[in-house]
């Protein structure tokens, strides 16, 4: 049996036990079936490798000082994965379908769920896509799900730094009435060639502008924008930016701080105005902004310019990370056990 160096896991793929798998055939779901198979066989004319029928997820498992796991927010995964199936015409999991196949892998790989201690985690990966063979341009009639996970080390080795963004304007992730508000493969393929420049220009990642007028902030790679100013937490307000859950979760979490919230198109110009600005999703849960380039405009904006990241930004992290590992009162109730 490999043996896992817990303190120094990638943020990255390793192969665990089990994966589970489900099946959509004439009008039905099967039952979860267990597999230690890492491939899958696919139809050559499956929906999905012609036409982008694909959803995926991702929530993470963590395990507290107490040594049980437990898994944060997978209701708001499940209905994001249904809203991303009839988005783009696939059959949705149900949510109780959803719940059995996560936990099912959770337990089968139980022994990669890293150590409390080790700031890292399991990584918990749900697919659904479009297995049923279609020429014409038409959903299929067949689905499959499956949820793999995998152990995934912090983000931030030795802890939380500031990033350097480059706003992007000759590319879009999302069209403004298109699919960018469900968490499917053809945004992220959209995405990949400003992400790859700006990660070749040295930068962390790309913050994509709205693509109809480019005077509002979008989203920042893979991950939700927000700044800090006044006592205010305030993110974009736009139909073409996945909901994250993480940023649900600290709206929620400065409201109960006593931070103002405000939800709403923020204009590029604004940037000065903030204190602190930061990219939040589940892998990184927050990554503070020390930098934001904005070439065509000949501007640079800087936060953190004492190279650590904002007082603001590093107590909303703290606070959602204590839940999640269950050092701290989980107030909203947002874990869930693995029994
Ligand atoms: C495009 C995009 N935006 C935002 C997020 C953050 O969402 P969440 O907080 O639910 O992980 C992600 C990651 O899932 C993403 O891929």
């Amino acid at each position: 049996m490999v043996t896992i160096d817990w303190n120094n896991l990638p943020f990255g793929y390793i192969k665990t036990d089990y994966n589970v798998r489900c099946f959509y055939t004439d009008g039905k779901w099967s039952k979860p079936e267990l597999s230690d198979s890492e491939y899958i066989n696919v139809h050559i004319a499956a929906t999905a490798l012609h036409y982008g029928q694909e959803s995926f997820e991702g929530l993470k498992a963590y395990r507290g000082k107490d040594g049980k796991i437990r898994i944060f927010r997978w209701e708001e995964n499940a209905a994001r994965m249904i809203s991303s199936a009839e988005g783009i015409k696939m059959a949705p999991v149900p949510m109780e379908l959803f719940r059995e196949a996560i936990f099912t892998a959770i337990k089968k790989n139980e022994r990669f769920v890293p150590p409390y201690g080790s700031g890292a985690s399991l990584y918990i990966r749900p697919l659904l896509y479009g297995s049923g063979a279609e020429v014409g341009v038409k959903p299929a009639a067949e689905y499959t799900f499956i949820v793999f996970v995998t152990p995934v080390g912090p983000y931030f080795k030795g802890g939380v730094k500031p990033v350097n963004m480059l706003i992007c304007r000759d590319v879009d992730r999302a069209a403004p009435q298109g699919t960018g508000r469900f968490k499917i493969g053809g945004n992220y393929a959209a995405s990949l060639r400003a992400i790859v420049r700006a990660h070749d220009e040295g930068f962390g990642n790309v913050i994509f502008l709205d693509a109809k007028e480019k005077k509002y902030i979008d989203e920042c790679g893979p991950a939700n924008f927000f700044g800090i100013k006044n006592n205010t937490y305030v993110t974009p307000l736009s139909e073409s930016i996945l909901p994250s859950i993480t940023n649900k979760s600290l709206l929620a979490l400065a409201e109960n701080m006593g931070i103002k919230t405000e939800r709403r198109p923020i204009p590029v110009e604004e940037l000065s105005e903030f204190e602190e600005t930061g990219a939040c999703g589940t892998a990184a849960v927050i990554s503070p902004i020390a930098k934001i380039v904005d070439a065509d405009e000949n501007r640079i904006y800087e936060f953190c310019k004492d190279g650590k990241p904002g007082p603001v930004s590093m107590k909303l992290y703290q606070k959602l990370v204590n839940i999640q590992y269950g050092d701290e009162p989980d107030i909203f109730g947002w874990n869930t056990f693995i029994e």
